[in-house]
């Protein structure tokens, strides 16, 4: 309660972006198969964008599946994709909770009946007013540029007219605002290919924990964390 009380005082990050990283070593430590470690991730991941919504967080962005992890093996890249769908499924996830969903990602390679069920769940949440959720599914920072490079010169754009602006409007992320704090948990300290553009001006987050052991508190402190940090922009 202490906390949620300071939590409300405090202005919240707008777009919160996460790394959801340690859900094998989690399944090792536990001699589970590492699909269970990322079972164990989709339920943290639930958890915690049900939090983001309670307490108001207007953009979340987890980070799902990258364009590399195609290089998994293959039941695991399975495994992933199967949890995607039960979770595209529950359409319940959505209706009660005001959330709206999109994804971020070349869709192109994945199953048909992911790519509809990924548009429905676009569709029947456009209205929600509530968190704005990003899921980055065959996600790559410089997958997404190259796209947008692509897009701007096939539209014929003056060379003086390709401005940073520009390309942010040709990026997945057009019309939201850039995240401001990445989260990464599980002990490593390395972007890997997420929000590459977008993250220019992010506050950073590191933690040992595995993510399927992250929960409420974490994101709790780590808010507390970047209320503390003194963002400059490059001025003084
Ligand atoms: C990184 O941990 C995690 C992934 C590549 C997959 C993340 C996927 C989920 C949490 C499930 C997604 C489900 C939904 C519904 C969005 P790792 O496997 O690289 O962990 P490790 O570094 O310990 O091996």
């Amino acid at each position: 309660m202490f906390f949620k009380k300071k939590l409300k005082e405090r202005p919240l990050p707008k777009h919160i972006a996460i790394i959801m990283d340690g859900n094998g070593r989690w399944a090792k430590k536990q001699g589970l198969p590492r699909s269970a470690g990322h079972v164990a991730g989709a339920k943290t991941f639930k958890n915690i964008a049900r939090y983001c919504n309670k307490i108001g967080l207007s953009y979340l962005t987890v980070y799902a599946f990258s364009t590399e992890n195609w290089k998994r093996p293959q039941q695991e890249v399975e495994g992933i994709m199967n949890l995607l769908r039960d979770y595209l499924r529950d359409a319940e996830n959505f209706k009660d909770e005001n959330i709206r969903v999109r994804f971020l990602g070349n869709r192109e390679p994945l199953a048909d009946d992911i790519k509809e069920l990924m548009l429905k769940n676009e569709n029947e949440s456009k209205n929600a007013t509530g968190l704005n959720l990003n899921i980055a599914i065959n996600y790559g920072g410089r997958d997404e540029i190259t796209t947008a490079v692509r897009e701007i010169v096939k539209s014929g754009v003056a060379v003086e007219d390709i401005t940073e602006e520009l390309i942010s409007q040709n990026l997945y992320t057009k019309d939201m605002p850039d995240p401001d704090f990445i989260i990464r948990p599980s002990g490593e300290y390395r972007l890997s290919n997420y929000l590459i553009w977008q993250s220019a001006y992010a506050e950073y987050w590191f933690s040992d924990v595995l993510w399927p052991d992250f929960s409420s508190k974490h994101l709790e402190k780590a808010i507390e964390d970047f209320n503390k940090r003194n963002r400059r922009f490059g001025g003084v």
